[in-house]
């Protein structure tokens, strides 16, 4: 049997996927450099699953090794989530983020074609749509970017178009992620970010932990309920479903399709905070500070598309998502290092 292979695999996304994947019968192949990740996440998947993963140090630019491993290994697929994702870096190292995430991908797939491999499920991001005019958002919604890290995923989002209009056998699948939180129920894998957490979930948590003091609320008046910023929050685990369903659309249909992932609802920063205080019975001191720049008040995603094309929707609540979010970080203080 073939491998589907998972770029970036030990990430957080990339380690509830490979997880997912293994539950609906695949195998699992990683590479990842972990400059950002450990391969202990891969184990903890190992022992959930009661299923191996194979799992190879590497980077994706590294056109030799990708060669060897698509020699090595009998690949029917790629789910390709290997990139850098802090949009505060990406405008302080621009070049490290374009040569990674958009060089990257072109070699990646150059060396796919090389090796008669044409299914690509990407990670992309909601970040494509800018500031949208409109909420919910479709997928048909116009496409900009404010950062490198943004102009990088439309970059590729670019690239794969170009290449699916140039030789048609190819699939792809360009799945727009909204704002993943949460954790596996388990508790034994979840997000495990280097430093100071730039985003919202795991912020929340290292203060409940105690690691942080309190949580800093990005601007209250914003033209929202409450004032503050509001998202389409996805659990990891209904995300990572996403994966699986994309890849079985794939062994039936070629081309290229842009697909949501999101849940359609919209929530602020104070119904996050409220929300995992009232679950986990924690409290979250946090204090209202400045808007942090580049942000926009408003983002939820249509997610009609992915129901229609892939059969998939989220089912997960957001009790689900601060419950399972608390439930790895109190476990796991530390991360994997705890
Ligand atoms: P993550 O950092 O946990 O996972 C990315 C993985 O890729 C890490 O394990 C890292 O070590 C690896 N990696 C990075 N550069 C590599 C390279 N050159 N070669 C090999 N491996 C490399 O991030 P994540 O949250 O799991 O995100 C996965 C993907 O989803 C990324 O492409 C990210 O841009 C995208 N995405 C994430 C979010 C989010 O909020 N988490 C939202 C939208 C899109
Ligand atoms: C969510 C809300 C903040 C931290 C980013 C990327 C996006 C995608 C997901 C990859 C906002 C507020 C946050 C804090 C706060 N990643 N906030 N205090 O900005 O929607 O999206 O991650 O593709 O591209 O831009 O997510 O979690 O950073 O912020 O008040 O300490 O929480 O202002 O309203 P964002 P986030």
């Amino acid at each position: 049997m073939s491998y589907i292979l998972l770029t970036g695999g030990a990430g957080y996304i990339g380690s509830h996927t490979a997880l997912e994947l293994l539950n609906a019968g695949f195998k699992v192949l990683s590479f990842d450099n972990f400059s950002n990740s450990s391969d202990a996440a891969l184990k903890r998947v190992e022992q959930l699953s009661g299923e191996p993963v194979v799992s190879i140090k590497g980077d994706i630019r590294d056109e030799a090794a990708l060669r060897q491993l698509f020699s090595d290994y009998n690949i029917s697929a790629v789910v390709h989530f290997a990139g850098l994702k802090a949009v505060g870096e990406s405008t302080q190292i621009p070049l490290h983020y374009y040569d990674n995430n958009v060089a990257g991908t072109v070699t990646l797939c150059r060396i796919m074609r090389e090796s008669g491999v044409k299914k690509l499920v990407f990670s992309s991001s909601a970040t494509v749509y800018g500031d949208a005019k409109q909420v919910p958002i479709p997928e048909t919604s116009p496409r900009s970017a404010t950062n490198p890290y943004g102009q990088s995923k439309l970059m590729i989002e670019h690239i794969l178009e170009d290449l699916v209009q140039a030789e048609p056998d190819w699939g792809i699948t360009l799945l727009r992620y909204f704002n993943p939180v949460g954790a596996h129920d388990s508790g034994r894998i979840g997000e495990d970010p280097n430093g100071i957490p730039n985003n919202l979930m795991p912020f929340i948590s290292q203060v409940a932990v105690g690691k942080r003091e309190k949580l800093s609320v990005f601007g209250a008046d914003y033209p929202t309920h409450d004032g503050t910023g509001v998202r389409d929050y996805i659990h990891v685990v209904d995300l990572a479903r996403g994966h699986v369903k994309a890849l079985q659309y794939l062994q039936q249909h070629n081309g290229i399709e842009a697909i949501n992932l999101g849940t359609g609802t919209g929530y602020s920063v104070l119904d996050m905070v409220n929300a995992f205080s009232r679950v986990n019975n924690i409290a979250v001191p946090y204090q209202i500070a400045p808007r942090r720049p580049g942000d926009i008040a408003t983002c939820y995603a249509e997610p009609g598309k992915a129901e229609k094309l892939l059969g998939w929707q989220a089912e997960k609540t957001l009790d689900d998502m601060v419950r399972d979010s608390w439930r790895w970080q109190s476990a796991n203080p530390n991360g994997y290092k705890s």
